[in-house]
Parts: structure tokens; C-alpha cells; sequence
């Protein structure tokens, strides 16, 4: 556990540089992503968009699991999609839904698989991983079968996987989705001291008051960006407005 990255004494967090110019991606013939750019040295970053505007599939591109068709995507200088060595050390990723993650079948295999991935000794790995339920106050859950729980309680033990690899970018699509009020409150303090960047999807804008940066994403490409709560507050008013004009018809586009 030398390199968990929540050191609360961390004199200065490390920002990751994410930069990615005219970005295209195409799923079954659609655009999804269209000249998307921007340029980010900040620890904290927020994501906001509508339902389908491409906020998770911005998220695997850059992880690297998707390369997209068009631009560039470098994360501190490196080709995520490339360079996969350079991206699992840099980058870590949780899903929006815990099912497209989980590959193990019990909760300590989860946690520990993706550090034995990155070469740590099989004992180490479970000893980190033990280490890490206990920080969440679920030590009893080591041995137990993951398709038994909750869904909250499998996206925690995701959150716990990729948090244990201490990645330097760590992009949390919808973290709090199905989290009950404790374990939100929990997970909040855990990542106000976490000494890498955040890359923070989510709807709630109350989620990302006071980071250092929000885009909001629209129809796959960047409508606003800038300090958090300029951009809060137009994409707010945006919303309420569509809210109020009834156009769920827009998610079928
Ligand atoms: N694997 C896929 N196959 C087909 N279409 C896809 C696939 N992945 C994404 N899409 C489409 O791309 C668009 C963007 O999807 P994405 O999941 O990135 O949106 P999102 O902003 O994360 O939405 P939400 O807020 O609902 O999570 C949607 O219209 C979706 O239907
Ligand atoms: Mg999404």
C-alpha cells in the first residue's frame, strides 16, 4: 500500500496532461465523437452532458480502450490507445455499469487481479487488496462471491480495484450512481485527498463544484468549458430549460 495516491500530507496533487485535438469517432456509421479538442493539466476535472452526448465512450478513448477514427489523444505525451503499457500504468478507469468490469468471482480476486497485472507478487497484490477493503470499512467482503451483491456494492468493489492501482489519471464515469448516502460521503473524502488527477463524469452538478475545470460535452463535441462554476451554471440553466420543453425525443437522435 507504499503508493496509494491519498496521502492527505501529498504537498501538491500531480496533474496528468490530458490533450486531445479534432478527435472523430464512429460507432455503426454515427458519429459519436466530432472534433472534439481540449488541453488539460489540471488535478480536477469535471464532465457534464446530456444522456448519449459521449461522455463514456470521451472516457475510453482516453483509456485508450477505444482508438478514435479521427485526431489525437495524448495522455503526459503518450498515445493511450497505442501504448497500452504506458496507459494501465497511467490511467485507470471505472466503468459506469460494474458488469462491464468484473471479471472475477470473488471480491479479493477483483481487487488483486489488476495489481498482479502490473507485477506485483500474488501475496503482495492480496495484502494491498485487504489493505483497501479495510480503508472502506468492508473487510468482511474479502472472501465473498461478487455476483451476490448489491449493485452499489458491486460498483464499490470496482471503485476499490481501480483505486488500488493508483493510477496518476483516474477517470470515474458516474461514481456515485447507486452509492448510499454513507458510502458517497465516504467516497467523497476518500477522493478530495486522492494525489492524482480525477477525470469526474457526472450528471449532478453538485458533484464537481469546485474542480478546477468543467467540460461539458454535447452531441460529441465540447459546447463549454472552464472553471467550474461558469459552466455549471449555463449547463444548469440549459437543462432546465430542455427539462421544461419536454424534448426526451432528443435521446433517440
Ligand atoms: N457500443 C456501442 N454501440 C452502439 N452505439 C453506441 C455504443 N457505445 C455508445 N454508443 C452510442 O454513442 C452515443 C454516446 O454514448 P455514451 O455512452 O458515450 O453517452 P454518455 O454521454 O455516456 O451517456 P449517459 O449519460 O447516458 O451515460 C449514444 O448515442 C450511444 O447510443
Ligand atoms: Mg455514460
Amino acid at each position: 500500500m507504499k503508493d496509494l495516491r491519498t496521502d492527505p500530507r501529498a504537498a501538491a496533487r500531480t496533474a496528468s496532461r490530458i490533450e486531445l485535438s479534432d478527435v472523430g469517432l464512429s460507432i455503426d456509421g454515427r458519429a459519436v465523437l466530432q472534433g472534439l479538442s481540449f488541453a488539460t493539466a489540471e488535478a480536477r476535472v469535471g464532465i457534464v452532458g446530456r444522456n448519449g452526448s459521449g461522455k463514456s465512450t470521451l472516457s475510453r478513448v482516453i483509456a485508450g480502450l477505444v482508438a478514435p477514427r479521427t485526431g489525437q489523444v495524448r495522455i503526459n505525451g503518450h498515445d493511450p490507445a497505442r501504448d497500452r503499457r504506458a496507459a494501465l500504468r497511467e490511467v485507470g478507469i471505472l466503468f459506469q455499469n460494474p458488469d462491464h468490469q468484473i471479471i472475477f468471482p470473488t471480491v479479493i480476486e477483483e481487487i488483486a487481479f489488476g495489481l498482479t497485472q502490473m507485477g506485483q507478487p500474488r501475496t503482495d497484490a492480496a495484502e494491498a487488496a485487504r489493505a483497501i477493503l479495510a480503508r472502506f470499512g468492508v473487510a468482511h467482503w474479502q472472501d465473498a462471491q461478487v455476483a451476490t451483491l448489491s449493485q452499489g456494492q458491486k460498483h464499490l468493489v470496482c471503485l476499490m480495484a481501480v483505486v488500488a492501482m493508483a493510477p496518476g489519471l483516474l477517470i470515474l464515469d458516474e461514481p456515485f450512481a447507486g452509492l448510499d448516502i454513507p458510502t458517497r460521503a465516504q467516497l467523497t473524502r476518500y477522493l478530495s485527498h486522492y494525489a492524482g488527477s480525477l477525470m469526474h463524469i457526472s450528471h449532478d452538478p453538485r458533484d464537481l463544484a469546485g474542480y478546477d475545470r468543467v467540460i461539458w460535452i454535447d452531441k460529441g463535441t465540447v459546447r463549454m468549458q472552464g472553471p467550474a462554476h461558469p459552466v455549471l451554471e449555463a449547463y444548469v440553466t440549459e437543462m432546465t430549460r430542455n427539462g421544461e420543453a419536454d424534448d426526451l425525443a432528443d435521446l433517440a437522435r
